[in-house]
């Protein structure tokens, strides 16, 4: 038997999620949405395209989640981007709301699964996906580091001209502008970047990165980015189902890690069969520390925020 993945949020980054994972034949896909319609038309079309593609992963679209049951992994992607006029306090009530009522219905039919949470605020998010389901914090997985990395790595390997291949890079923090780049972390084939390039290449790389999600929203005019978040997020679906422990930056709730209690924030994990299954400490220069504590404070901002809506 295949393993299930379902997809809730039949968008740009959901539906871009269901290709991947079809093509990679990673699972059987179920996509959900709201909107009537929208996700049995894209699943159907994405099964079309299967012969050509040459995958056999069963792709099934609906707008309730009975065909959902005992999935393992539910990556959810639901929400709504902000709208002229509309507040970051009106964004975090409505997109709460629908974190809310997505978790409950997942967790209903996939008591097991693990949750990979990608929609913004993605901290806060997080942190409503865990409440909502009741489950362990090993099970909700925020993605928003693989992604940053992703795009702090194609920016060292166009800057340095070697392949991307070669190019590892390591990001922390919140999913936001105080996200934590680390230069020296950063390598290609080994060598940190900081033995590769001068200062100021590096600070404008790791501007670039901090502002890499904007740039895009930019150039677009409407959405955001979705073909990397896409990406990010079935990379760490990839590493759960086939076991593989890969180590990636990913949105975890820290009990003490790194002098943070109590708060979802990015850190390096390995994840495995089991989601979240070690959360690996490295020792932090003061000023690294310091931007890593500041970014947590901008996430506990973020939460308080949306505990006074309550
Ligand atoms: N974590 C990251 O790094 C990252 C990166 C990119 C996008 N995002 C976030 O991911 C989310 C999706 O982005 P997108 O570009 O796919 O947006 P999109 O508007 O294309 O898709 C969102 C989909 O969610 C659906 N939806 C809304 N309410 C729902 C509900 N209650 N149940 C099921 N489906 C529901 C909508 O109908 C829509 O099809 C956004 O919140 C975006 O900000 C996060």
């Amino acid at each position: 038997m295949n393993s299930k993945v379902t997809v809730v949020g039949a968008g740009n980054v959901g539906a871009t999620a269901a290709q991947r994972l079809a093509e990679k034949e990673l699972a059987d896909i179920v996509l959900i949405d709201v909107v009537a319609g929208v996700p049995q038309g894209k699943s159907l079309d994405l099964s079309q395209a299967a012969p050509v593609e040459k995958h056999d992963s069963r792709l099934a679209g609906a707008n309730t989640y009975e065909s959902t049951a005992d999935s393992e992994i539910v990556i959810i992607t639901a929400g709504i981007t902000r709208k002229p006029g509309m507040s970051r306090d009106d964004l975090l009530a409505t997109n709460r709301k629908i974190m809310q009522d997505v978790t409950s219905q997942v967790v209903k039919y996939s008591p097991k699964a693990i949750l990979i949470v990608v929609s913004n605020p993605l901290d806060a998010m997080c942190h409503v996906a865990m409440e909502e389901s009741g489950f362990p914090k090993n099970r909700v997985i925020g993605m928003a580091g693989v992604l940053d990395s992703a795009r702090f790595r194609a920016f060292i390997a166009e800057e340095l001209k070697v392949s991307v291949e070669s190019v590892h890079a390591l990001v922390l923090g919140g999913h936001g502008d105080t996200m934590v780049p680390l230069p020296r972390f950063s390598t290609v084939s080994g060598v940190p970047i900081t033995e590769l390039m001068p200062p100021d290449r590096i600070d404008a790389l790791v501007k670039r990165t901090r502002t890499g999600g904007a740039e895009i929203v930019g150039l677009l005019k409407t959405g955001s980015a979705y073909y990397a978040p896409a990406s990010g997020a079935v990379e760490m679906a990839e590493s759960i189902l086939k076991d593989k422990k890969k180590i990636l930056p990913c949105t975890v709730y820290l009990e003490g890690e790194y002098g943070i209690s109590g708060l979802f924030v990015g850190v390096p994990v390995k994840l495995g069969k089991d989601g979240v299954e070690q959360i690996l400490q490295i020792k932090l220069l003061p000023e690294e520390a310091n931007a890593l504590n500041r970014s947590a404070a901008a996430v506990k901002e973020l939460l308080d925020a949306m505990k006074k809506m309550a």
